[in-house]
C-alpha cells in the first residue's frame, strides 16, 4: 500500500498546564518536566467524535485528491466511540462515502498502527484499492478530572492517511510488528461498570456504564521503553536498514521521556523525533496521524521519506512498522 493523504482536526478549546493546575494539585513545571505536555484540546459539549473525525477525514481525503465515493474501506481506531456499536459509519454517511465498508477497531493507543496495518492487508488482498485509516480519541470523556496522575496526560483530536493499493516493491509498509499481553491488561483500564437491575424473581440484569481511566503509570512507563526499542529494533534487523537511515521516529505520543529514550537507545538525533506533546498531550489513537499530518503539512516529511513508527498502550499492547510516505499525486503505483 502507498500512504497518498493526511488529514487531521482537534477541538477549538485549548486547556493549558496553568489553567489546570487552578482545578486539581499540580504544577506546569511538573507536567512539563514529567511528560513534556503543555497543553491539550477538549471536545465541548456541541463537538464529538464523529465530527472530529469526520473533518480530519475530509482533509484527508482533499490532500490525496480522492472523491468520497471512490473510498472502499474506512477503519476508525477509537476507545472512545460516540456509540458503542460503530462510529465509523457515521463518518462514512458523513462524508458520503457511499461505496466504503466502515468499521471501528479498539486497541488504545496502539489503534492507529494496527488500524493501519489492517487496511494494508485488504489493499495487498486485492480486494479494495483504496482506504481511509482514522485514529480518534475524546478521551476527556473518560478521566477523572479530579485524578491529577491521569487528567494531565490525555486530550481529545483525530487524524486520518489515506492508503491505495501499490505493487509490492513500492510499498509503502515495508514491515510490521503487532503484539498484545493481556495478563498486564489491569496496567491501564478504561473498565466497564455495572449495576445490579433486579428484573423478575430469580434475574438479575447489570446496567452498563464506564469508570474512569486507571493507569498504573510506572509501569506503563517501563513496559513502553523496554517494548518499543525491542519492537523497532526487530524490525531494522528484519529488513537490514539501518537507524542512520531513518529520516523520522514517528511515535505515539504519550510522554517525552519515552520518546528521548527509544531515540536515545538507537542513536536517532532528538531533532528525528516527531513531537508535538507540547501542545496537544496524549490524544491515545489519533496521536501518530495527528503528528503525521502535521509535519506533511509543514514540510518536514517529504514524498520518500522513511519513518519507524510505533504505537503502545492498554491492553497492553503495541506495534511497529517501517512506513515511507508517498504523499498525493506521488510516482511508483
Ligand atoms: N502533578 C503533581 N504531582 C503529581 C502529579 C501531577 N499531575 N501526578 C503525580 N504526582 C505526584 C505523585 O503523587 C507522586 O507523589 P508522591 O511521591 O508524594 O507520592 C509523585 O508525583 C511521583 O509520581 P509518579 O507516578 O511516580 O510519577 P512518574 O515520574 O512515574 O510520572 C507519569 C508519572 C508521567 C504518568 C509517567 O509514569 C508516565 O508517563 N507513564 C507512562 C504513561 C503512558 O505512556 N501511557 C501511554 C499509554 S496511554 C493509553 O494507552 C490510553
Amino acid at each position: 500500500m502507498a500512504l497518498v493523504g493526511s488529514g487531521s482536526a482537534v477541538p477549538s478549546t485549548r486547556l493549558s498546564n496553568e489553567a489546570l493546575s487552578t482545578r486539581v494539585d499540580t504544577s506546569d513545571d511538573w507536567i512539563r518536566s514529567r511528560t513534556g505536555i503543555g497543553a491539550r484540546r477538549i471536545a465541548g459539549p456541541h463537538e464529538g467524535l464523529t465530527q472530529l473525525a469526520s473533518e480530519a477525514a475530509q482533509a484527508c481525503l482533499d490532500q490525496a485528491g480522492w472523491r468520497a465515493d471512490q473510498v472502499d474501506l474506512i477503519v476508525l481506531a477509537t476507545s472512545s466511540p460516540d456509540d458503542l456499536f460503530g462510529t465509523a459509519p457515521r463518518i462514512q454517511a458523513a462524508l458520503g462515502a457511499s461505496n466504503a465498508v466502515a468499521f471501528d477497531l479498539t486497541a488504545a493507543c496502539s489503534g492507529f498502527l494496527f488500524a493501519l496495518i489492517t487496511a494494508g492487508q485488504y489493499l495487498a488482498g486485492g480486494t479494495m484499492q483504496r482506504a481511509l485509516v482514522i485514529g480518534a480519541d475524546q478521551l476527556s470523556r473518560w478521566v477523572d478530572w479530579d485524578d491529577r496522575r491521569t487528567c494531565v496526560l490525555f486530550g481529545d483530536g483525530a487524524g486520518a492517511v489515506a492508503v491505495e493499493a501499490c505493487p509490492a516493491e513500492h510499498t509503502g509498509l515495508l514491515a510490521f510488528r503487532m503484539r498484545s499481553d493481556g495478563s498486564r491488561n489491569a496496567c491501564l483500564t478504561l473498565a466497564q461498570t455495572h449495576t445490579h437491575t433486579p428484573l423478575l424473581e430469580g434475574v438479575t440484569a447489570q446496567r452498563g456504564g464506564f469508570a474512569p481511566i486507571q493507569m498504573n503509570g510506572q509501569e506503563v512507563y517501563k513496559f513502553a521503553v523496554r517494548e518499543v526499542p525491542a519492537v523497532l529494533a526487530d524490525l531494522l534487523d528484519t529488513t537490514g536498514i539501518s537507524a542512520d537511515q531513518l529520516d523520522w521516529l514517528l511515535l505515539h505520543q504519550a510522554n517525552q521521556r519515552i520518546l528521548d529514550a527509544v531515540a536515545d537507545r538507537f542513536a536517532v538525533p532528538h531533532g528525528r523525533v516527531l513531537s508535538n506533546l507540547a501542545h496537544y498531550g496524549n490524544t491515545s489513537a489519533a496521536t501518530i496521524p495527528l503528528m503525521l499530518d502535521e509535519a506533511v503539512r509543514d514540510g518536514r516529511v517529504q514524498p520518500g521519506h522513511l519513518l519507524a513508527s510505533s504505537g503502545f498502550g492498554a491492553g497492553l499492547s503495541w506495534g511497529g512498522a517501517l512506513l515511507r510516505w508517498r504523499g498525493p499525486g506521488g510516482r511508483g503505483c
